[in-house]
């Protein structure tokens, strides 16, 4: 056994609830894009109202669970982001620590894509047809001009979402075949080996992840049915 597998540590990085939101924020922003384009505009907004409840649940879940899903864990400021940048250039040591949850730049795309989904999902809720038929369960509350303005915005952020999407699993591949560092195993499974000992993450009860997504399934519920 050599000096550095012998010191070679299985950590868990990601809580599932954080796991959970990530694969079915892909899977229903996946049936969004493929009701969208094949105009089957009842799965639209079902898979739009679940893309908007993940987004909510992942945002709350970023000031109450697990240490490394937290934003005051992950989000840095312009100057460690940029250093973390420069660190990118410089081949990486074999034992060099890897950040246990988001590295600085990770986290900037992260907030990016959180907010275009927040604003996607907004959008599409006040968003009016041509016809007005298969409109946003929120439309009747803007005018018709209202309501086409968002329409075309709901079509411009997808771009951006798209473009966002790309970079973030470009990010993935960089960091896959450049940095020898596997971070989509870690998101499935939640563990990552570790090169030298360091900071082990705290995490939370289960049952605060289930009392949350109640709450947001309720309040998701309860909007749709403003009247
Ligand atoms: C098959 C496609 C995808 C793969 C393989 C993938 C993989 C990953 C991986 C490995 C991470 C963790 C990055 C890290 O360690 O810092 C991550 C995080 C994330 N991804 Fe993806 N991703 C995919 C698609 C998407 C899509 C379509 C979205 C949004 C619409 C998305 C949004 C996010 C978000 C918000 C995070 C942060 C996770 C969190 O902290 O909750 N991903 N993704």
């Amino acid at each position: 056994m050599t000096a550095s597998s012998a010191t070679h540590q299985r950590i868990r990085v990601w809580d599932w609830p954080t796991r959970i939101a990530h694969w079915t924020l892909v899977t229903l922003f996946a049936l969004c894009w493929w009701s969208a384009e094949s105009d089957h505009m009842r799965w639209h907004r079902i898979a739009g109202y679940g893309v908007l409840a993940v987004v909510w649940f992942r945002v709350a879940w970023g000031f109450c669970g697990g240490q490394t899903a937290r934003f005051s864990h992950f989000v840095r400021g312009p100057a460690a982001t940029l250093r973390y940048l420069r660190s990118l250039v410089r081949p990486r040591a074999e034992d060099a620590p890897s950040p246990i949850g988001h590295n600085p730049l990770g986290a900037l795309s992260i907030l990016v894509m959180l907010a275009l989904l927040l604003t996607q999902t907004t959008l599409g809720l006040f968003a009016v047809n041509v016809d007005g038929v298969g409109s946003g369960p929120l439309a009747r509350w803007v005018s018709f001009d209202t309501g086409r303005r968002a329409a075309h915005l709901h079509s411009a952020n997808f771009e951006l979402l798209l473009v966002m999407i790309a970079v973030h699993l470009s990010a993935i591949g960089f960091y896959r075949f450049a940095r020898r560092e596997h971070l989509l195993p870690a998101m499935i499974h939640g563990f990552k080996q570790r090169a030298s000992p360091g900071e082990t993450p705290f995490f939370v009860p289960w049952w605060r992840a289930a009392l949350l997504a109640a709450g947001i399934c309720l309040s998701v519920a309860l909007l749709l049915n403003i009247r």
